[in-house]
């Protein structure tokens, strides 16, 4: 018995390393861009969960502005997919891409008003808004991966 259960430690062990490593090898897999969207889907992940309480909108708004900062950013960098496409239409590939992220900095823009007056169900409605706008731009944008 005593023996099995050395077994089940030593395979917990490894189950942890192996996870910890899976993470950091994706962490390193990722373009500057990637990163900046990575840190985007984490604000917007916790925008959603309080955008609609009215307690907790300093803290949204302070997502809101790491979510700015860092599609401000993104939109310096060119898609990994821009090397799919032929390279006469690669210029306007990254200008549409510099768009759609406009476009979202505008949607952004709505929203942190909408916090700051304390609009919380309008808020949770362009929140919605966002993320359909998501939906609709990476199949353009983004390389399909498996
Ligand atoms: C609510 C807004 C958005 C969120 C939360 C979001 C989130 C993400 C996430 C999580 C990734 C994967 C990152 C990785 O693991 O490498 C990603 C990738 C990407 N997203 Fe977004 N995204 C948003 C809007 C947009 C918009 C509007 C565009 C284009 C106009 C866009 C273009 C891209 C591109 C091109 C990639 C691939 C990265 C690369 O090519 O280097 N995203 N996004």
């Amino acid at each position: 018995m005593r023996l099995r259960f050395r077994h089940l430690g030593t395979l917990v062990v490894l189950a942890l390393t192996l996870t910890r490593t899976a993470a950091a090898q994706s962490d390193e897999d990722k373009t500057p861009l990637g990163m900046r969207m990575t840190a985007m889907n984490a604000a917007l992940r916790q925008i959603t969960a309080q955008v609609a309480d009215p307690s907790k909108n300093a803290s949204t708004l302070e997502q809101v502005v790491i979510f700015q900062t860092n599609a401000t950013e993104a939109m310096t960098f060119k898609p990994e997919k821009m090397a799919q496409v032929a390279e006469g239409e690669q210029e306007k590939f990254v200008t549409d891409f510099q768009e759609g992220i406009k476009g979202l900095l505008v949607t952004v823009d709505s929203l942190k008003v909408a916090v700051e007056a304390g609009r919380n169900e309008d808020a949770a409605n362009i929140v919605e808004a966002m993320k359909a706008y998501q939906r609709e731009k990476h199949p353009v944008f983004r390389v399909r991966k498996p």
